[in-house]
């Protein structure tokens, strides 16, 4: 494993951090967390160096923080960092925070949390947080020694993300970004200026939420006709790891192969790797990639559960894979589903819930009924 340095802090962490939001079933797709199969994979990837672990209140329906607490018995705490996060629906004041933190405190059995974030903010949201007192309630925490480092996790318009970062002293900055999302978001642009301030960077969605480990033909034949042959995760990962502006780069494994091949992958990454060729070959992927794909949905289940029990990101998955590898919709795990337990676009009544929750501002109501035509 390598480790990098998080920028201003000058602290050291594992180029690999684990998430914790995508543990599920025995089997892929369950909606029931496999609580000992996601203990053991935590741990898997602590005794491979992993030294950066990332959960939030809301990750699996708040169960998140709880497992990974369990994971963290027997002295796994004390090999680690966590970060965790608070969310702005849950909190209202400052005595909401303190619960709330508690809460986390308790869940997570440990008396401190090393990353703490405002959960997913944009510019209303930080102007929210800090209407109810929030970036002095961080400051106080961390003066108490229960919070290590005043941080966010953004999802917005590059606009917001140099608005809320130049607005306060914040320690580390979580941001998605990928080989297909550099002038989406924060982008490049929030890299390079987070990195100028000299604020640790962590990216989630490193692999658009597992998109970019599945290569479709056009892009694969990219990758078979370049002269040295890697996988698509090792693709996606190293172009990552070239910036020095990333401390860690997040990953939300669900089986012990992706762990073990993540601890591979990290081993060899770092600052500069890329040449000249291998950077053009992924901008050959991503225009090969954008060719193909219908709707930027990552899965990450921000807007489930529907009010009227439409599938959302089963719908939208169903639908780039058809278009991405070819599927027929009638093979397809999740259109399967949908059918068998009712939760088809033809539900969605337009409430505008969804939309409101994305974090990638996705129009969801027209392109559920774009994507359901051509599904069906
Ligand atoms: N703060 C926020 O607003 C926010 C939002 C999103 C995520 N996050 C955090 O960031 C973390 C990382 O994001 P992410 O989970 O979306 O990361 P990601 O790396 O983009 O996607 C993870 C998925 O990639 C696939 N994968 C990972 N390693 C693989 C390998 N070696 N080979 C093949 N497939 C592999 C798996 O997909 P399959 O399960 O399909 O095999 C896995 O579930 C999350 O877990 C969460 O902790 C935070």
């Amino acid at each position: 494993m390598k480790y990098r340095t998080f920028g201003k802090l000058g602290i050291q962490g594992s180029a690999f951090g684990l998430g914790c939001m995508r543990f599920n079933g025995a089997a892929s797709g369950d909606s029931v967390i496999d609580e000992q199969k996601a203990v053991s994979l935590i741990r898997r990837a602590i005794d491979g160096g992993v030294t950066y672990l990332d959960t939030a209140y809301v990750y699996l329906d708040k169960t998140s923080e709880i497992v990974l607490g369990k994971a963290l018995q027997d002295g796994y705490r004390d090999k680690v960092t966590i970060a965790t996060k608070m969310p702005m629906e849950a909190v209202k004041n400052r005595a909401d925070m303190e619960a709330l933190l508690a809460e986390e405190l308790k869940k997570l059995q440990t008396d401190h949390i090393d990353f703490y974030l405002m959960h997913g903010i944009n510019k209303e949201k930080w102007e929210y947080f800090k209407s109810i007192g929030a970036p002095e309630f961080f400051d106080e925490m961390k003066q108490a020694g229960k919070i290590r480092y005043k941080c966010f996790s953004f999802h917005g318009p590059y606009e917001d993300f140099e608005y809320i970062i130049k607005d306060s002293d914040w320690d580390m900055v979580q941001i998605q970004y990928n080989f297909m999302d550099v002038d989406n978001q924060a982008g490049t642009k929030g890299l390079e200026l987070a990195g100028s301030l000299g604020i640790p960077v962590v990216i989630m969605e490193g692999l658009l939420g597992g998109r970019l480990a599945n290569a479709p033909d056009n892009v694969q034949a990219l990758y078979d006709a370049f002269p040295v042959k890697r996988s698509a995760v090792e693709w996606a990962f190293r172009w990552l790891c070239n910036r020095p502006e990333i401390a860690t780069v997040l990953s939300g494994c669900n089986e012990e192969a992706q762990i073990d091949d993540n601890l591979r992958i990290f081993d060899t990454v770092e600052p500069g790797i890329m040449s000249p060729e291998e950077l053009k070959l992924m901008e050959d992927v991503r225009s090969a990639y954008n060719s193909r794909t219908k709707i930027g949905c990552t899965g990450c289940r921000y807007c489930m559960p529907c009010p009227n029990g439409v599938n959302i990101p089963g719908i939208f998955s169903a639908w780039n894979n058809h278009s991405l590898y070819n599927t027929d919709p009638k093979e397809d795990w999740n259109m399967q589903n949908i059918l068998r337990n009712d939760e088809t676009a033809e539900k969605c009544i337009q409430c505008g819930a969804c939309e409101a929750a994305c974090p990638q501002h996705l129009p969801i109501i027209e392109s559920l009924q774009t994507a359901w035509k051509e599904l069906t």
